[in-house]
């Protein structure tokens, strides 16, 4: 039986890589990719998928309602899975109202189209339909050394307006399963890294400047921890849960990799001076800069992913240095990639404003 799939945002950084995923199992899917286009996505990131025949693109607003009916309704889709957002916690103290915009309003607007299709109009099968919803870890806020780790009934208490602009969104999509039924499933997921991410996250902006001789700001101490995932195990666990979460619950996702910021830095500085040594001989690490601290920047996260293990089976492949290695490889090979986004996207420009910024904040210190 075909499953006809709407995946939102799939031409950014972990939706792209969850249609090239699909795209290579073997099954019958047709996926409908809906994505804006904004600064952080790109149709390069599509290129060279397994079976593209199989993958529709519109480009089209999450918050565009009417269009978003005609698409479950005319596709006859079954399943959503809901990445689009504005994603980087720095644009969001820089401009909170797009994340509003889309995070909320945009998955008001997802909810409300599948509402009226599937349970209003009656149109699809109530047995096969699913809303799943990608969040993140960043809704629980911030830990202390020592603190357990997030699991799935710790209070939200997001401190970034991206962070309150996602845990808004899991709340309408918790609100959509009890007050009218809608079959859901939201995971929160830590931080990923891997292939097509965009130049403006910690490891490929870290990576970019290393190679181009760039400084590599590091904000504050360094000492905040992440808990890092390769995004295609991402996209594995959305598909178990897809296949076997239970619906209306919940599930964290994380690697079960735990450096702080500056540890991660140092081990692409290592990784970098083997397979791309610089001209001057010296190691990359002397380009690390410290900048001024993120405000209201997350001291530490990490994910307890029990849950996840033992009642689907799932959890993380890759190790942390394994990751790196192959990133770092797929970022030194997909030069063209590079040169197609930089080109299109301009992100330097903005890459270097926010840089500026912070080392003036620290009064050109360090
Ligand atoms: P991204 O910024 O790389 O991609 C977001 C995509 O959404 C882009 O293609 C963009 O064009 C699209 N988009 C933005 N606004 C839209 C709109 N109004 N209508 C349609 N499309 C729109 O983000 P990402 O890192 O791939 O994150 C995807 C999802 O996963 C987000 O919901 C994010 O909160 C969540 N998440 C990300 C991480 C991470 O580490 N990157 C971790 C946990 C959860
Ligand atoms: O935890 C999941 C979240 O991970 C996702 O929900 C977000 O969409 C995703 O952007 C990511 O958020 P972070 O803020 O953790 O990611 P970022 O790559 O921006 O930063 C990672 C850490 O590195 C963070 O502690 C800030 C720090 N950092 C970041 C940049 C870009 C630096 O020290 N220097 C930098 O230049």
């Amino acid at each position: 039986m075909t499953k006809n799939i709407l995946v939102t945002g799939g031409a950014g950084f972990i939706g792209s890589n969850f249609i090239r995923y699909l795209l290579s199992k073997a099954g019958d899917y047709r996926i409908t990719n809906v994505d804006l286009l904004t600064y952080a996505g790109s149709l390069e990131n599509l290129k060279d998928l397994p079976h593209p025949e199989k993958m529709e693109f519109i480009h089209g607003n999450v918050c565009d309602q009417p269009l978003m009916e005609q698409l479950i309704e005319d596709r006859q889709i079954d399943t959503v899975v809901h990445f689009a957002a504005e994603s980087h916690v720095d644009r969001s103290l820089q401009g909170p109202a797009a994340f509003i915009q889309t995070n909320l309003v945009g998955t008001f607007s997802m909810l409300e189209a599948a509402r009226k299709v599937w349970l209003q109009k009656g149109l699809i099968d109530m047995d096969k339909v699913r809303f799943h919803h990608v969040s993140t870890d960043e809704v629980f806020g911030t830990l202390a050394p020592g603190d357990p780790a997030f699991h799935e009934d710790t209070p939200y208490a997001p401190n970034s307006p991206y962070a309150a602009s996602k845990a808004g969104s899991d709340h309408l999509v918790r609100s959509y399963a009890k007050s009218f039924g809608l079959p859901i499933t939201i995971s929160n997921c830590s931080n990923n890294y891997g292939p097509y991410q965009f130049p403006e996250k910690l490891i490929p902006l870290m990576i970019l400047n290393a190679l181009h001789e760039k400084p590599l700001p590091i904000y504050g101490d360094g000492l905040q921890i992440r808990d890092w995932l390769y995004v295609e195990d991402h996209c594995d666990a959305i598909w178990i849960i897809l296949q076997r979460g239970e619906v209306g619950e919940s599930y964290n996702i994380g690697g079960e990799n735990q450096p702080s910021n500056l540890e991660i830095v140092r081990t692409i500085c290592k990784i970098l001076d083997e397979k791309a040594p610089r001209e001057s001989g010296l190691p990359h690490e002397d380009l690390i800069t410290y900048v001024a601290d993120r405000p209201g920047h997350d001291r530490r996260y990490a994910m307890n992913i029990t849950k996840i293990r033992n009642e689907l089976g799932w959890e993380p492949k890759l190790q942390l240095e394994e990751g790196l290695r192959s990133t770092i490889e797929w970022y030194l090979s997909n030069e063209d990639w590079l040169q197609a986004i930089s080109k299109e996207k301009n992100f330097q420009d903005w890459v270097q404003l926010n840089y500026e910024a912070r080392e003036k904040t620290l009064g050109g210190a360090e």
